[in-house]
């Protein structure tokens, strides 16, 4: 079947919108059919039901117990414990030195733009460093009061977090830094260092995932991909449904941190969310479920 038989296919379904008494045997559903079809019993709605199962409630004791469990009971604490982003480190990097932004924070946030094409240099490992860091890096330590009345020291980072629990990883896709081999990374925010996670066949693994024409993004010429990995039961296990939420928050508080330090230092990037799941996850070893690919930052020198 090719593109204009489905565009056919996909008319000839749009047809029965609403008045289908068959909805439930069909196959192929636009977006816009499920749209007009949400009373429909016959329609899956799962971003519909995440938004009713996550929401809070005055009267939700299920989660506040959760939430006061969390320090409480062992078991969680213990799986809390051991599901951080610095257990398990590998071979690797400590992380460059940072090239500080000069550009004021009003100026690098008016310049702010998806930016699309490269030249294919590579960018400095200062610049990656400076990346990493003020999007997930560590910016400073404090001893917190816990709900069970312990203190515990707390690792601020450069974007909030629901909980100080982090449910999002950086890695990113080496293409073409000085002095860095391509590959795969994780950045390490407690070790400060990156963390060999594939070799250059997974980065062409992770670009054969896009799908983006060259006409649209330039993938070819970009220096580097941010991956942000969501880890969604490491919010999920306190907050519940309500802890994939965070997840997301996160993700768009990195991706923002990235984008306003490229600015600032005349690197180009966009979001890029047009990847396919299963390929993606698949190059960096992720189950797709307890961890999987969220979000994409296409990083280059400016074209
Ligand atoms: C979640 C998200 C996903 C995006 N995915 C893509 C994408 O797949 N391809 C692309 O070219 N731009 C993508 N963008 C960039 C948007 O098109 C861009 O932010 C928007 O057009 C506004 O332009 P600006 O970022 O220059 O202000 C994405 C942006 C966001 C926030």
């Amino acid at each position: 079947m090719d593109s204009s038989d489905l565009v056919a296919a996909s008319i000839a379904i749009t047809s029965y919108r609403r008045k289908s008494p068959g909805l439930g045997g069909l196959s192929l559903r636009t977006n816009e059919l499920i749209c007009d079809n949400l009373d429909d019993e016959a329609v899956s709605k799962p971003a519909e039901q995440f938004i009713l199962s996550s929401k809070m409630n005055e009267w939700d004791r299920d989660s506040t117990i959760s939430i006061l469990d969390y320090f409480q009971d062992p078991m969680i604490t213990a799986y809390g414990k051991l599901d951080q982003d610095w257990f398990n480190e590998g071979e690797s990097f400590a992380l460059a030195s940072s090239n500080t932004p000069q550009m004021q924070l009003d100026e690098a946030i008016k310049r702010r733009r998806s930016v699309r094409r490269y030249t294919g240099d590579p960018i400095d490992q200062s610049d990656l460093s400076s990346l990493l860091r003020y999007s997930s890096g560590i910016t400073g330590k404090a001893n917190v009061a816990r709900s069970d009345g312990n203190e515990e020291v707390y690792y601020y980072r450069a974007v909030s977090s629901g909980g100080g629990l982090y449910p999002v990883e950086v890695y990113v896709a080496v293409k073409k830094v000085k002095g860095l081999p391509s590959g795969i990374y994780r950045y390490s925010p407690r070790n400060d260092a990156l963390v060999v996670s594939g070799g250059e066949d997974d980065v062409s693994g992770l670009m054969a995932g896009l799908s983006v024409s060259d006409d649209q993004l330039n993938i070819d010429g970009a220096s580097v991909v941010f991956i942000l990995v969501g880890v969604p039961w490491r919010s999920m296990r306190k907050y519940g449904s309500r802890g994939l939420r965070f997840v997301f928050h996160e993700v768009g508080a990195i991706s923002e941190n990235i984008q306003l330090v490229s600015a600032a230092l005349g690197i180009g990037a966009t979001d890029c969310s047009s990847y396919y799941d299963d390929v993606v996850n698949q190059a960096l070893g992720l189950d797709g479920q307890h961890k999987f690919v969220a979000d994409l930052v296409i990083a280059g020198i400016p074209a």
